[in-house]
């Protein structure tokens, strides 16, 4: 909880420095409750390029804080935590995109992740999330997509697109990996009626039991949405905060239960934006975040693309 203090400390600071607050929906739920926007990754990439402000918080991992500054340079971009990073954000090499440029020639197209570094970024040819990954490789004109750096969204898009001739490389996401079928089963043993909601990040024998797959949005959606009384959600803990919130404003909080894994996934980077540092950073201006000029341009150019193919 932040005192009235802090909160009052907050106001004048975003009033005073024209800033907007955008969060992840992983992130620590103060810091979830203080922000404008709080959303997925391509959600949050929207509102980072079409905002009208002078400064811009970015709670959450740096990828998603650097995709913001490139689709917004003029704006002066914060991290409450700037070493919050991804670990599958560096889960690729620059091998494994030369060796299918060399194989496959011009019927490839590289789709990256967001989940990556710039540098990952402007190897590629296009930028996706969880949430248009399937819409945005349908649309590619090549047969060919190396899909980097996760292993299991690459699958689960090539299960949806079977089409295509999909790539695989071999990052994943530790948290969500570390999600397994005996702790899934379990619950639904226990709950047979559940319905089991999984982030295309788990591990395809995870997928499998899913009867709900989708970005952090949709399982919120689906979650907040659905008729059913219990929901079995595999994805990070973090989502619970908005979830919570929907479904009392719907009334429906004494009827709906959400469950978890036993392991309660929590992302350690995401899980150290809080809302203080969030605070903290408008005072001083601390995690101000910079981009290597060398990848900016090739980095720019593959998220504009995603947001082009994604409408
Ligand atoms: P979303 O695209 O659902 O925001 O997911 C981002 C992420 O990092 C999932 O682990
Ligand atoms: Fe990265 Fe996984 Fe954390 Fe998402 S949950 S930011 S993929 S480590």
């Amino acid at each position: 909880m932040l005192t009235q203090e802090l909160l009052d400390e907050f106001k004048s600071l975003k009033e005073r420095h024209d800033a907007v607050v955008l969060a992840h929906y992983y992130v620590d739920a103060d810091a979830q409750d203080l922000a404008d926007f709080v959303g997925d990754s391509y959600f949050l990439a929207q509102k980072a390029a079409t905002l009208d402000c002078k400064t811009l918080v970015f709670a959450g991992v740096e990828f998603m804080a650097e995709s913001a500054k490139l689709l917004s340079p003029n704006k002066r971009v914060l991290m409450p935590e700037p070493t919050a990073d991804c670990p599958m954000a560096h889960m690729l090499r620059k091998e494994t995109i030369d060796a299918a440029r060399e194989e496959y020639g011009d019927d490839l197209a590289v789709a990256c992740y967001v989940n990556s570094t710039n540098e990952m970024k402007a190897w590629s040819d296009v930028c996706v999330t969880s949430s248009n990954a399937q819409h945005i490789v349908e649309r590619l004109p090549q047969h060919n997509v190396l899909f980097v750096p996760d292993l299991h969204l690459g699958h689960y898009i090539q299960q949806q697109v079977p089409s295509k001739h999909i790539i695989l490389n071999d990052g994943f996401c530790p948290t969500h990996e570390a999600i397994e079928v005996r702790e899934v089963q379990a619950l639904t043993e226990q709950y047979p009626e559940a319905v089991v909601c999984a982030h295309p990040e788990c591990a395809s024998w995870v997928l499998d039991h899913a009867h709900y797959i989708g970005s952090t949005s949709g399982i919120i959606e689906r979650c907040v949405q659905g008729s059913e009384d219990t929901y079995v959600i595999c994805t990070v803990h973090g989502v619970l905060h908005e979830i919570e919130k929907r479904v009392k404003e719907a009334g429906d909080a004494d009827r709906k239960r959400f469950l978890f894994p036993a392991t309660t996934p929590i992302c350690p980077n995401m899980a150290r934006v809080t809302g203080q540092k969030v605070v903290a950073c408008l005072r001083d201006f601390s995690g101000e975040v910079f981009v290597d000029e060398r990848y900016a341009d090739g980095a720019k150019r593959a998220l504009e693309r995603m947001l082009e193919l994604a409408k």
